[in-house]
């Protein structure tokens, strides 16, 4: 007998196939998030649950099944599922982290070059038939040139972020993390800095750091006191990283000079104020979105699931401490 899984919303094909090769499959076939109650009576008699971030799972939906042994998260961030209960649950946890450094790291970039030649206002502006013929002093933006990139939270993809700017751009690189990562400050030639200094110095700001109590609101009121003028936000990590309402005011009052954003604090609800500035570029929380990195997704969240119902411990485990007494033998 297959085991039993419960999947929130449909995933690239290629990845429902292997899903369908391996699993008992339930799956949620309407393109919509699924609510809690839906969620509940979904994981109802499953062995594991295939999710979003876009999912809540937390204590009530962990607490419907018994029998629940695994949760694989399509996707790197896993603030949306309460860790803390699963692991007292004895349920493991996973994400897919790795094959969706590229895409993020590119849009990244993408939103942090919109941001500074103001290609969204410019769009707008064409579209609007405002376009006359060209003048030197339209839309004149923040350049690259001798720029200095400042990094909060130098994983994965903030190290490819690093590399972008610092091999195609010539950047010099700042970063802030909980550690230290010498083999990266040899490689860039990149410097550890305290908050307030990359604040300070930063050209481009960008973040990279996961969502969790201590990354709440990094960038505020205060904050933006620090930062230049001309300088620049770029935010392709979770929404909460940023105080909306203090971005919106930044912006409006130009302390800073533009943002990117990918990611928002009550998705997919936006900050009005921010709907109404030209000088932010919005996203609809598509930096991992390319055909390659949402399939790859799949297939590492479905194999995470095989890895583990066949006894071997995923490499993707976010919750390792599980393993002492998880509701399946994995090792
Ligand atoms: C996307 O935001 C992810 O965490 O995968
Ligand atoms: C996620 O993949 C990260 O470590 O940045």
């Amino acid at each position: 007998m297959k085991p039993k899984i419960f999947v929130t919303r449909q995933i690239p094909k290629p990845a429902m196939d292997l899903l369908f090769l391996h699993f008992d499959v339930e799956f949620n076939k309407e393109d919509r998030v699924l609510t809690k109650k839906e969620i509940v009576k979904g994981v109802k008699g499953k062995d594991a649950l295939l999710c979003l971030l876009t999912d809540s799972i937390d204590a009530e939906v962990l607490d419907a099944e018994p029998n629940l042994k695994m949760v694989s998260n399509y996707a790197v961030g896993f603030n949306n599922v309460d860790v803390k209960a699963a692991t007292h649950h004895g349920i493991l946890v996973t994400n897919t982290p790795g094959v969706l450094t590229d895409a993020t790291a590119d849009f990244a970039f993408t939103l942090l070059l919109a941001a500074a030649r103001r290609v969204g206002e410019a769009e707008r502006f064409v579209r609007k038939g405002k376009f006359k013929g060209w003048g030197p002093l339209h839309f004149l933006g923040q350049s690259t040139e001798d720029a200095t990139l400042g990094i909060f939270g130098l994983g994965r993809i903030g190290r490819e972020v690093a590399r972008r700017a610092a091999q195609g751009f010539e950047m010099k690189i700042l970063y802030h993390d909980v550690q230290r990562v010498p083999d990266f400050e040899k490689e860039f030639g990149a410097k550890f800095v305290d908050k307030e200094t990359l604040l300070r110095e930063s050209d481009f700001v960008s973040l990279h750091v996961p969502l969790n109590p201590n990354t709440h609101h990094l960038i505020g009121e205060k904050e933006f006191k620090l930062m230049k003028p001309t300088a620049v936000l770029v935010n392709t990590s979770r929404g909460p990283v940023v105080d909306e309402k203090a971005l919106a005011q930044a912006l409006q009052e130009k302390r800073i000079f533009a943002a990117g954003l990918d990611v928002y604090e009550r998705e997919p609800v936006i900050e009005k104020a921010l709907l109404k500035l030209e000088n932010v570029v919005l996203a609809p929380h598509i930096a991992s979105a390319t055909v390659k990195s949402r399939t790859d997704m799949g297939l590492l969240a479905v194999n995470n699931l095989v890895s583990a119902f066949n006894g071997i411990a995923p490499d993707c485990l976010v919750n390792r401490k599980v393993l002492a007494k998880s509701r399946m033998k994995v090792t």
